[in-house]
């Protein structure tokens, strides 16, 4: 089989890496791909919101399954595009990968089903937000209704960063047309959990659980990224949590979904938090998450291609899916300054010297044989180990090894 897997981050390597090892597949082609992806598949230069392009390149190379990693291509529609031109995609149509790409569109899908989320207000007038603000008070959550990669969630302590927030997202268009309508969302606390399933719009298979590290600052502080590190499993998840889920969560919302003709075939992701009230959905994603799958994949036992084709072909209910009972970390090395500005081109050393561990990388090119740093989230020093600490163990020992300019890491992944 010759499959193409499209983007250009640590996930994306972490797939292109897992599809490597199913005997099924000859040719792996990553667009764009990065450093890491170009030691295993073809990099080609298409962007991964280049639809035409992309479309146009699975054709020429008879490509038999193109996986697509992130949101942007999916809400563009790039496996309605593959699937109108004969080929055979993995992840949701445009119809179905609205439930990412618009938080009001989930939102009102949520409460019309009965699925626990947040309180919540839509607006496309400002005013009206306002008013809303004001009657609800603080502490309160702003979303940009669209996709902004990641950086459309303020969190607004006091009345007054609420209105600033409002003003940041719909008068000053900070996130573009992603802020033409606003969420205005309840404050909830708790632990935060993702939940990853597959699933083919019928069936869904949970998979492993993992925990992420959103904040760049050790002891959760600081700004927002798209996380720092990544262990599997997550502590706070246990079967009952991951029955409530599928009962209260995932099912209704694939059942909802397939109600209003948008059948959701692929990834879903529930990001939920843990309040004293139960579960409770912050928002679904419609696609493997960055860094969750650099640590789930590593402990899939089933060949992923059949798992993507059970997907593609409704039949994921007879197929098997299993995991390796052993744990796993990554940690990110990331460049001084993410998430906001930070310099690149930096070789990187050491990436020969480490042992026991998977780098995948994130944002690195190749240059003459010399890799890079190209990116905010550089490497995922990611390593497996009988419990979680083990693999920390292995995995921290590597980050000592691997050296760029302006290396930084949290040493307080799994804590
Ligand atoms: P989202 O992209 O909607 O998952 O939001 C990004 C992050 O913002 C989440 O991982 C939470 O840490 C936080 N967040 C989002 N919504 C809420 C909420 N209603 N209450 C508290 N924190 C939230
Ligand atoms: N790690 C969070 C995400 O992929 O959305």
């Amino acid at each position: 089989m010759k499959v193409l897997v499209v983007g250009s981050g640590g996930r994306e390597h972490a797939l292109v890496w897992k599809i490597a090892q199913s005997p099924r597949v000859e040719q792996i082609y990553c667009a764009p791909g990065n450093g890491g992806t170009a030691a295993i598949a073809e990099n080609v230069a298409i962007k991964d919101s280049d639809i035409d392009a992309l479309v146009n390149f699975a054709k020429d190379k008879a490509v038999d399954m193109t996986v697509v990693g992130p949101e942007v291509p999916l809400v563009l529609g790039l496996v309605d595009a593959l699937e109108a031109a004969g080929l055979r995609a993995f992840g949701p149509s445009s119809r179905a990968a609205i439930l990412e790409g618009s938080k009001a569109f989930s939102k009102d899908l949520m409460a019309l089903n009965g699925i626990p989320t947040a309180e919540y207000g839509r607006f496309t007038e400002v005013e009206r937000a306002r008013e809303y603000l004001d009657r609800v008070g603080a502490p309160i959550v702003v979303k940009a209704d669209g996709l902004a990669a990641g950086k459309g969630v303020l969190i607004c302590q006091d009345l007054e960063a609420a209105h600033q927030a409002l003003n940041e997202i719909m008068v000053d268009q900070q996130f573009g047309a992603a802020g033409t309508e606003v969420v205005i969302e309840e404050f909830l606390t708790g632990t935060e959990l993702s939940m990853l399933c597959f699933t083919d719009g019928k069936t869904v298979v949970p998979m492993v659980s993992a925990k992420d590290y959103k904040k760049i600052g050790e002891g959760d502080t600081g700004l927002n990224t798209g996380g720092m590190g990544c262990i599997s499993p997550n502590p706070a998840y246990d079967q009952a949590l991951e029955s409530l889920c599928l009962e209260q969560v995932c099912y209704p919302t694939i059942r909802a979904m397939a109600a209003d003709d948008r059948k959701f075939k692929g990834i879903l992701y529930c990001g939920l938090i843990l309040t004293t009230n139960g579960p409770r959905v912050l928002e679904f994603n419609a696609r493997f998450g960055d860094p969750e799958t650099q640590v789930i994949l590593p402990r899939l036992k089933t060949d992923l291609v059949d798992v993507f084709e059970a997907v593609i072909d409704e039949r994921l209910a007879e197929l098997p899916v299993q995991w390796d009972g052993e744990a796993a970390a990554t940690i990110v090395l990331a460049s001084a300054g993410y998430p906001q500005s930070y310099d690149k081109g930096f070789p990187i050393s050491g990436l020969d010297s480490v042992s026991e561990v998977e780098v995948f990388h994130a944002g690195t090119k190749l240059s003459d044989d010399q890799v890079l740093t190209a990116g905010g989230r550089v490497l995922n020093i990611t390593a497996r180990g009988a419990v979680v600490q083990d693999a920390l163990d292995r995995s921290y020992a590597a980050c000592e090894i691997v050296e760029f300019e302006n290396k930084i890491y949290r040493r307080d992944i799994g804590i």
